[in-house]
């Protein structure tokens, strides 16, 4: 039998949030690197399993949700993977204003019910479940140092950053409590054509496609201050199981290095869209600011450089094409539908 089609000798990896952005570029990735990827998915029904199952019909679904321990169990003892990455949350940070409760449950609590199932189901003797868990650099929210490390202090500004900040925790304590090998990015804003559309990137990439098309007139948006350490997820994801490669468990900032603001990004989108000056077609509505915003975020991502030999390849300007170039491609296509 040709190696790679016999599933005892492929490693096996085990996703929580498989149809989000980073879910689907990290399936790709490790489907690439000859894994055999298990997507967790929750709900009856689910319309996005279809979705799924269309892009990647390689992603074996598995069903189990991060508030149910039980489920989280079971799946890991159907599986018995290598590599668990825990990208699954609720990830917009206004909806968490709205849904803190919920997001405690999922985004944070979540975390200790994935580590609980690792340290019951524990994997073959000499080959425990290796963790990731998606941290995230909302965790620095009303940020004490600039740029920010992995040594820089948390000061959390929505729900949804404290509750990564409570997954980021207990990461650390269940590797340094039991030995696991658990180890947490800490993810910079990363974008690209996947990105949600309620994310400030993709809902400007695509409203300028839309405006540029006719079938949109103006762009509504909040603070156009705020600034990011923005950077393109394909290369993200490259990281994440780079960490799950090394002996040693640990912490890592995945950054660019570099900042921009929102009015940049918008800047950019409509020079490339051919609109001309964005400041003709966006307005300004108070429903899309949030009760404690994060000012600026830059990322130092010197330690992933240096230990995981980790860079990032697209820039900003190349970031910005690339979601520009596929929000007109797409929306073109569904003009003609
Ligand atoms: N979404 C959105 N919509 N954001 C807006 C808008 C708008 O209409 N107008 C202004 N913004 C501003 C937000 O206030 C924020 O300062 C910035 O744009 C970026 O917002 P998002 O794209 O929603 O991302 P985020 O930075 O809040 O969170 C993302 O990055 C985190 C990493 O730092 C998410 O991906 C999180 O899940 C992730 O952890």
């Amino acid at each position: 039998m040709h190696p790679v089609l016999d599933l005892t000798l492929m490693r096996k990896a085990f996703i929580t949030g498989i149809t989000g952005q980073d879910g689907r570029h990290l399936a790709e990735f490790l489907h690439g690197k000859g894994y055999k990827v298990f997507g967790m998915m929750k709900g009856q029904h689910n319309p996005r399993a279809e979705l799924l199952r269309d892009e990647f019909p390689y992603v074996e679904i598995i069903p189990g949700d991060l508030t149910d321990l039980t489920s989280l169990v079971t799946a890991l003892e159907q599986v018995q993977p290598d590599e668990f990455y825990n990208l699954g949350a609720i990830s917009f940070v206004a909806m968490s204003f709205n849904q803190a409760e919920l997001t405690a449950n999922v985004t944070g609590l979540g975390v200790l019910r994935a580590l609980e199932a690792i340290r019951m189901v524990g994997g073959a003797q000499n080959n425990p479940i290796r963790f990731y868990q998606a941290s995230s650099s909302e965790m620095f929210g009303k940020v004490r140092e600039v740029p920010q490390t992995e040594l820089t202090p948390f000061h959390p500004r929505s729900p949804y950053g404290v509750a990564k900040v409570f997954g980021h925790h207990i990461t650390m304590n269940y590797r340094e409590s039991y030995g696991l090998h658990a180890s947490s990015g800490i993810l910079f804003n990363h974008e690209g054509p996947r990105r949600g559309l309620e994310f400030v990137t993709r809902k400007i990439t695509n409203t300028a496609a839309r405006i540029k098309l006719g079938i949109e007139k103006e762009l509504v948006l909040g603070n156009t201050d705020a600034k990011r350490d923005w950077g393109y997820a394909g290369d993200y994801v490259k990281a994440m199981w780079m960490m799950l490669q090394q002996d040693e468990p640990d912490d890592y900032v995945i950054a660019t290095g570099e900042t921009h603001s929102v009015e940049e990004f918008l800047t950019l989108t409509f020079e490339k869209v051919g609109l001309g000056d964005w400041k003709n077609y966006v307005r300004h509505d108070p429903k899309f600011l949030r009760p404690a915003e994060v000012d600026l975020l830059i990322g130092d991502p010197s330690k992933a450089k240096t230990k995981l030999g980790w860079q990032p390849e697209v820039g900003f300007d190349k970031l910005v094409e690339m979601m520009v170039e596929h929000d007109i491609a797409y929306e073109t296509r569904r003009l003609k539908k």
